[in-house]
């Protein structure tokens, strides 16, 4: 039996060899026929006439140049009507090369799913696979081959915009999302009709954007970006991300279009990447703004030089590139190179047998309103949820309360596109198929029970309306409000100085929670925002993200137990914009503050709490758990040994819940300093009421592991704390040695 195993498995390597053999023979075919501008056109990619994502460079020309093989991709470019019209002009080129359609598939396609971060939240690595499969489904079934995701960049500012698209500020928790998505995007491998290419972006350190402002340089060690900043790009590679993209900023003075480290020495060097990079919109051009190249023709020349294979949208490539390799600035290799990488993903992608593999009309309204769809994202809104704070168990609210009245308070209590995000599509129905608080609330307990008021605009200085909130208040018996951004108040180019809440709608909720009445506050939002009054004096607060298009039932379910909530907080949420840059694996320092009246010359603020006002990791349930101590198997391990770390976990409360259990670690003594611990696992298990579980952690070396000061990746004996608990701040520690 093992021997035909090991026949099978043989005979599989060759001919999965001999069949990557024939697309690298293909693909030089294909390339030896090529001309110099054929291969610049490939290099090349442009923005559709119908939609933008970015500043237009010029779009004159655009289907001439299609017709004489002067473009290589297209971006905003979906549905199968569209996407088949342009590539019956690729069809017309000489060599007849298809167009490659790339498109931001963020968080779905018809079925819009929890923004990325919400998603994070869920800790739930399965239903974001999921979520990224369907939204390949949906997507790739309208003519779409690559998606611009998933953004991997490690986020540690809100003020960053886009912080939205992530999975937050771990490293470890970024990771296994970045994997999930990848797989979740490619399905069963490039060239299923339903797979679309995967795009890990922002490469590299994006999301350390110098104050939060989008675009901005970022200047950090090689440590902290090897440590920190890259590992999800290596899971997203390792998990066979098809493409990566480049990102705006510059990194320690070279931008990362034309950073040569980045894209030749670590991603297509150490890391062995056989796919292509793009560069982001424009970001080839942009370095003259930058200061770092004279004009777009040595833009081109700095770009290619340095590993950067296809220009989005900024026709530098297109404009220069042949003069450049003429003159012998730039070698052909560069080109040649890049061009094979592209076509290799045409070819695997099954778009020379059949440039119309995607455009089929019958697939395409299959997954309009699929059902099984939005099941799914209503299951990924539900555990995207995070709970805050439940003072006296306020929720679940009840819904068989008799006479008891609810009020509905807030300006996106009848929103129904808010839900959706940034980076979502309108679709003309979307008023009539998506539904709104107010609808979902009503479906659950009844109209008479239901009571309105908008109370003010999501961001404008106008009280006009709390009269009549407070008024509705006081008739209730519990009060519902919701509160937070508008879908356009975070996203791409959405950095903000002020992450408070916006407008008037603390207010609004200070003089609702005045008359007394019980309230519970739902805050959507993509970002984590600032909300101290709310935090401190109302009882119950669920911070529900944008959630998609289930959103409203998603939110609903929670309030009245139809779902007992599970999300952790994937970004620490500062207490005040003053604490940003805030994370919870920061170094200790030389003189920690061990609490906040330890100010005496310590590492402290003397007018604000060093705390996040929510730690990493933290979320409640309707229900509590209980964590006993930790035992360890061993308290002096040796070189491969290892380490089991084990922790009872009770469900003590009356509800069934499912709890995160997270293990952190901590190297105590380093030949650089260590961080104060770092997420190294976690487990999402489901308890009934009064169960409890014994959760154990296998640990090995391979986890107290890092880049030392010559950038070498490896462990250091020594003493190590483990600690395991429910959200970064909320552990039981225990203490061992581990020796070489
Ligand atoms: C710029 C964004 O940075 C990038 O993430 C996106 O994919 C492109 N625009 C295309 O829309």
């Amino acid at each position: 039996m093992r021997f035909l195993i090991l026949v099978f498995t043989f005979l599989l390597t060759q001919f999965v060899n001999a069949q990557k053999k024939t697309i690298d023979q293909r693909v030089d075919s294909v390339l030896r026929l090529m001309t110099l501008d054929e291969k610049v056109g490939q290099m090349n990619q442009y923005n559709g006439p119908w939609a933008a994502t970015g500043p237009l460079t010029n779009n004159d020309n655009l289907l001439t140049q299609i017709k004489e093989g002067k473009v290589g991709s297209m971006l905003n470019v979906t549905g199968v009507a569209r996407t088949r019209e342009l590539q019956d002009l690729a069809m017309q080129t000489r060599l007849r090369i298809p167009l490659l359609f790339g498109q931001d598939i963020i968080h779905g396609y018809r079925t819009t799913f929890p923004i990325p971060l919400a998603e994070a939240a869920s800790w739930d690595l399965e239903a974001i696979e999921r979520s990224a499969r369907i939204a390949a489904i949906e997507s790739s079934a309208a003519g779409v081959h690559w998606t611009f995701a998933p953004m991997v960049d490690i986020a540690r500012d809100p003020r960053w915009g886009r912080v939205m698209e992530g999975a937050g500020e771990d490293p470890y928790l970024g990771s296994l999302i970045a994997k999930a998505r990848v797989k979740g995007f490619q399905g069963r491998g490039l060239g299923s009709t339903d797979a679309v290419m995967a795009c890990a972006k922002h490469f590299a350190a994006y999301g350390a954007a110098v104050g939060g402002r989008d675009y901005n340089s970022v200047d950090m060690s090689l440590r902290q970006l090897h440590e920190i900043y890259l590992p999800p790009f290596k899971a997203a590679l390792d998990a066979g991300a098809a493409t990566f993209m480049n990102s705006f900023n510059d990194l320690n003075g070279i931008p990362a279009t034309a950073n040569k480290y980045l894209q030749r020495d670590i991603l297509k060097g150490e890391w062995k990447f056989k796919g292509f990079v793009v560069s982001d919109w424009g970001s080839v051009g942009e370095m003259i703004n930058h200061g770092y190249a004279k004009d777009n023709k040595d833009a081109s020349m700095l770009a290619t030089t340095a590993g950067s294979d296809m220009d989005m949208e900024s026709r530098s490539y297109i404009q220069n590139l042949a003069q450049l390799v003429k003159e012998g600035k730039v070698k052909l290799s560069f080109v040649d190179d890049a061009v094979r990488r592209i076509l290799r993903k045409k070819f695997e992608m099954g778009l020379f047998d059949d440039p119309y593999r995607f455009c089929n009309e019958a697939r395409e309204k299959e997954q309009w309103n699929n059902q099984a769809h939005l099941d799914a994202e209503k299951d990924m809104a539900r555990k995207s949820i995070v709970l805050l704070k439940n003072e006296k168990q306020l929720l679940p609210l009840k819904k068989t309360n008799g006479q008891r009245k609810i009020a509905l308070i807030g300006p996106l209590v009848r929103s129904i596109k808010e839900h959706l995000g940034f980076w979502s599509y309108d679709w003309p129905d979307d008023s009539s198929r998506i539904t709104s608080l107010w609808d979902e609330v009503q479906k659950k307990v009844g109209d008479n029970k239901l009571l309105y008021a908008k109370g003010c605009n999501i961001n404008d200085s106008s009280r006009a309306g709390f009269d009549e909130a407070i008024s509705i208040a006081k008739e209730a018996d519990i009060i519902i409000m919701s509160v937070g951004e508008a879908r356009d108040m975070t996203g791409e180019a959405k950095s903000k100085s002020n992450i408070h809440l916006p407008g008037v709608q603390e207010e609004l909720i200070k003089a609702v929670a005045a008359t007394g009445k019980p309230v519970v506050v739902l805050i959507s939002a993509g970002r984590p925002l600032i909300f101290n009054w709310t935090a401190d004096n109302v009882p119950a607060i669920l911070y529900t993200w944008w959630l998609g298009t289930k959103g409203a039932e998603a939110i609903t379910d929670v309030l009245f137990g139809d779902y007992n909530p599970s999300g952790k907080l994937p970004m620490s949420f500062p207490g005040t914009e003053g604490q940003i840059p805030i994370y919870y694996n920061y170094y200790n320092t030389g003189r920690p503050a061990t609490n906040d009246s330890d100010r005496f010359y310590r590492s402290a603020y003397i007018d604000f709490s060093i705390y996040p006002k929510f730690a990493f990791g933290y979320g409640l349930s309707y229900t509590n758990f209980n964590y006993r101590n930790i035992t360890l198997n061993s308290t002096s391990l040796k070189g491969n040994q290892k380490l089991t770390a084990s922790v009872v976990v009770s469900n003590t409360g009356e509800y069934d819940g499912t709890e995160v259990v997270q293990l952190y670690i901590r190297d105590l003594v380093g030949s650089v300093v260590r961080p104060v611990k770092d997420l190294k696992g976690f487990q999402k298990i489901l308890l009934k009421a009064g169960e409890s579980k014994t959760v154990s952690f296998t640990i090995t070396t391979e986890e107290l592991k890092f880049y030392n000061n010559d950038l070498k990746y490896d462990w250091e004996p020594g003493e190590f704390e483990i600690m395991i608990g429910t959200n970064s701040k909320d552990v039981k520690s225990a203490k061992l040695t581990w020796n070489k």
